[in-house]
């Protein structure tokens, strides 16, 4: 485990960011500085694809990976689960849990990356990862890290921005070909898996935020059936 989730942070207690992160110093600090730009990046309010896909479920334990200031984890923890929050930049988990400790909600934070915290392996209920900027490796680390934190019976909800073409990476500097996307973990997955949801689909978006131009959603759900 890692010393986030080993220490057990009290409920909504802000993280401490000096020397528990685990992860690439260098990812940390990219996401650090581009939190630190703003007094707040998103818009707040949790996105609208795990609201379509998790209102209906029954409450367990969720991981939500990339977590940024918390409104996805705020919005699972008011409607009853047992959430587990994880992101790199200690900017971010510092008004996420801000933000909690004002609601008097429970999170637990965990200040790493996917890959390198060491996650307690098929256990959550549910996964979510909305736009996790999560980095490419050969061995598809990230992509097989999603899809071991499942349990039995859960579901990984994995969103991510449609049209995320070359063209435009080109254009703004930003390769898409560095990141995972809802494809790489699809074709990964055996006959332990089903494919609930694998579409792209118009983004219910939440007013503002830095995200607001995209439009649309790739959207896969898939259920670990043992
Ligand atoms: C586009 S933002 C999305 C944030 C949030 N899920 C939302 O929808 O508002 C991507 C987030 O992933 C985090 N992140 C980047 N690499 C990560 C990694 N390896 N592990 C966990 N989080 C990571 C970033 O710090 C950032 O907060």
């Amino acid at each position: 485990m890692t010393d986030a989730i080993a220490a057990g942070f009290p409920a909504s207690e802000v993280p401490s960011t000096a020397d528990r992160y685990v992860g690439d110093p260098d990812v940390r600090a990219e996401w650090d500085q581009r939190y630190a730009d703003r007094q707040q990046l998103w818009s707040g309010r949790p996105n609208g694809a795990l609201v379509a896909e998790a209102a209906g479920l029954t409450p367990g334990r969720v991981l939500d990976v990339g977590c940024g200031e918390g409104a996805d984890a705020l919005w699972l923890a008011r409607r009853g689960w047992d959430v587990t929050a994880l992101e790199v930049s200690g900017v971010a988990l510092e008004r996420a849990a801000g933000h909690a400790r004002d609601a008097g909600l429970t999170v637990r934070w965990v200040h790493a990356s996917l890959t390198a915290a060491a996650l307690p392996q098929a256990s959550f209920d549910l996964v979510s990862a909305q736009y996790p900027a999560l980095l490419r490796t050969p061995d598809a680390e990230a992509e097989r890290a999603l899809l071991a934190a499942v349990a039995p019976g859960g579901l990984l909800l994995l969103v991510h921005h449609a049209g995320m073409d070359s063209a435009n990476a080109h254009d703004s500097g930003f390769d898409p070909a560095d990141y995972v996307w809802p494809s790489m973990v699809a074709q990964l997955l055996d006959g332990d898996w089903e494919v609930e949801v694998d579409e792209q689909r118009p983004r219910v978006a939440p007013d503002g935020g830095a995200g607001a131009h995209h439009t649309d959603d790739l959207v896969l759900r898939v259920r670990r059936l043992r």
